[in-house]
């Protein structure tokens, strides 16, 4: 499976760990930035993880900024994402057998590390458990087609 990762400086020392660990686990990381601490807008960082997921160039995406949300905000507004901000892995796991979240959000100032991580793992080794969950996936598919 291959995986993109991104995030702000605030979330750039759990992106290194996690990007380190999920190399060592095998999987192909694609890194989209940023690459040091030096301040920078989520935003950019977002889209990036987003557009690479959306276009098929990875298969899942993971986002980190300070609390999760500015970044989660960001990626959904790539069409075809749709990005969970998970705080356990309850989240997680239901973020993808019920939502099918092809991204998954990371709040670097709200979690510890070995949490992150076992989010992270949850995130990827949960399905989609499809059926009366399709329909509403599809729904949520319809809404980016809605021309105000
Ligand atoms: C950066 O200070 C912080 O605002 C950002 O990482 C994030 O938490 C925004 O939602």
């Amino acid at each position: 499976m291959k995986i993109a990762i991104g995030s702000d400086h605030a979330g750039y020392d759990l992106k290194e760990v996690i990007k380190n660990y999920l190399i060592e686990k095998g999987y192909e990381v694609v890194d989209t930035g940023t690459n040091s601490r030096e301040s920078v807008d989520y935003p950019i960082f977002g889209e990036n993880v987003a557009e690479t997921v959306a276009k098929g160039e990875a298969d899942r995406g993971i986002v980190i900024c300070g609390t999760g949300i500015g970044i989660s905000i960001s990626a959904n507004k790539v069409k075809g994402i749709r990005a969970a901000l998970c705080t356990n892995e309850y989240m997680a796991r239901m973020a993808r057998k019920h939502n099918d979240a092809n991204v998954l959000a990371l709040g670097a100032r709200v979690l510890g590390v070995d949490l992150a991580l076992s989010i992270v793992e949850t995130f990827l080794n949960t399905e989609f458990e499809g059926g009366r969950h399709e329909r509403r996936v599809h729904l949520i598919h319809n809404i980016e087609q809605l021309k105000l």
